[in-house]
């Protein structure tokens, strides 16, 4: 367990302790200047935003916008993230219950006609979404039948100081609701803001049947999570979080929502979608408002690499020499995989190409590389795939596949996909010699650098005393 990320705020000093930590001026505006700042500095630092529009909360965004925190908050080494994400799936943690006395997300509790959401700080993040929206709640709702809890986040659209819009797509909370809606009941959902980084990164897996995400939880961190019971139902909810807010999905109501500027970066449209009733707020006394803006380098993130360390694992089992696998930013972590590969046969590559783009329709392009290119490097991507690859002999293009509804370029999610193997041909390996200078492995470049009075001698004797300024 790494105890620097225990819970949101241990993770925020961490970071602070480390150079990863701003903090914008007090009283930025929560309508697009936040998400502004948030975007500027994402990658690099955290970003706590005080006093957003003059109001108590502080805003804090920024805080898993880089791959390597991710290993970082795990404890593990950036090369066996995947592999702990699929075994924190596989083998998940039981969570430890606290009293209510013992949960900092009960100290402050509203209820009925104290519940008031327009005070939270709920930035506006594109130009034409329809209004403020949650972007980092964690909702868990519970199977009716079996108890077993679901996690995953949603966009939430503030509607009315006690209501919020949410949508659903066809996957376990939608199902949860159907099931609940067809019998006539609503659903008990509760909404967890601020929570530890693995927990964030759980409600992204896509858990065994039976399993719970907030048990993966447990697992991705290496000790149990702490929950508690809502004060309006049976969930368990993460104890530490920031703010909880507790409601029902509606059954057999319908609101608008959206539009919203989604991951993809293109609007979805308004449409009439469930919406939840809530019944309480609670949070520590003290709350931090968490952000996730959409589309930003975190979004992108949390759920490329859960999708990265399942889509590996499966792919393993039909291709072995698979050794890597990334799903870029700039394919919206969704639509474009780099794969890295030990090609032992030829054609064994092109054959790893047709498994890939099969395994999930949101993969629309993918590229085999070898062994020796960096897979999180563009420009070696980029390298490898111009001077690998002829595209009369190395490309795979299958048409009309199901691929990303949400993807503008498709007919309503019929599309093409399209394969590039980028790897050496087997046959022909002596006309790819790559060229390196012998010292660039294990050169200490710092160690040979010259600073202040010796650099500064050295320039001058390089370039000459400046010359006597000439006037008139
Ligand atoms: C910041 C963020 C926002 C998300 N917004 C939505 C959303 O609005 N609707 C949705 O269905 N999934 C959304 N997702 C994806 C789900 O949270 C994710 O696919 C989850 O694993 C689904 O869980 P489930 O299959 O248990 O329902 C979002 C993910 C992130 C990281």
């Amino acid at each position: 367990m790494n105890q620097a990320a225990d819970t949101l705020r241990t993770w925020l000093v961490h970071l602070h302790d480390t150079g990863r930590f701003h903090v914008a001026r007090e009283g930025l505006g929560l309508r697009f200047e936040v998400a502004a700042m948030s975007d500027a500095l994402q990658g690099q630092s955290a970003t706590l935003f005080p006093r957003p529009d003059g109001g108590d909360v502080p805003v804090v965004s920024g805080v898993l916008s880089n791959r390597r925190w991710f290993a970082e908050a795990a404890g593990v080494e950036p090369h066996e993230l995947l592999g702990h994400i699929a075994q924190a799936t596989e083998a998940p943690t039981p969570w430890l219950e606290v009293s209510p006395d013992e949960a900092p997300t009960r100290e402050v509790v509203h209820e009925g006609s104290d519940v008031d959401l327009t005070r939270l700080p709920i930035p506006t993040r594109s130009e034409l979404d329809a209004g403020p929206y949650i972007d980092s709640g964690l909702v868990s709702a519970a199977d009716p039948d079996t108890g077993a809890q679901n996690l995953s986040i949603h966009r939430i659209q503030l509607h009315s100081k006690d209501r919020l819009g949410i949508l659903m797509l066809p996957r376990d909370l939608a199902a949860l609701f159907r099931a609940a809606e067809s019998r006539g009941h609503d659903l008990p959902v509760a909404i967890s803001i601020g929570v530890d980084p693995m927990t964030e990164l759980a409600s992204q897996v896509v858990a065994r049947r039976g399993a719970q995400e907030l048990e993966v939880a447990g697992a991705l961190r290496g000790e149990p999570l702490r929950v508690v019971r809502t004060n309006t139902s049976e969930l368990r909810v993460p104890a530490d979080a920031e703010i909880t807010i507790e409601g029902r999905l509606r059954a057999h109501r319908r609101a608008l929502e959206g539009p919203y500027g989604e991951f993809s970066r293109y609007y979805q449209p308004r449409a009439l979608r469930p919406y939840i009733q809530v019944d309480a707020v609670t949070h520590r006394r003290d709350p931090i408002y968490r952000t996730i803006f959409s589309y930003s380098v975190e979004h992108l993130l949390l759920g490329g690499v859960v999708r990265e360390a399942s889509l590996l694992d499966r792919l393993q089992a039909s291709t072995p020499g698979a050794t890597d696998l990334r799903l870029t930013i700039g394919g919206s972590c969704r639509y474009r995989a780099v794969v890295k590969m030990q090609v032992q046969n030829r054609g064994e590559a092109k054959n790893c190409l047709l498994a890939l783009l099969g395994l999930h329709a949101d993969i629309k392009h993918a590229v085999v590389v070898d062994e020796d290119v960096d897979i999180d490097d563009h420009t070696q991507v980029v390298w490898a795939t111009t001077t690998r690859y002829q595209a009369d002999q190395d490309t795979v293009i299958v048409a009309n596949t199901l691929g990303s509804a949400i993807d503008p370029s498709t007919d309503d999610g019929l599309g093409a996909k399209l394969g590039m193997d980028a790897t050496v041909p087997s046959d022909r390996r002596g006309r790819f010699t790559v060229a390196f200078s012998p010292h660039a492995y294990d050169l200490d470049v710092r160690r040979q650098l010259q600073s202040g009075a010796a650099a500064e001698s050295a320039l001058r004797d390089a370039v000459g005393e400046p010359a006597e300024p000439t006037g008139t």
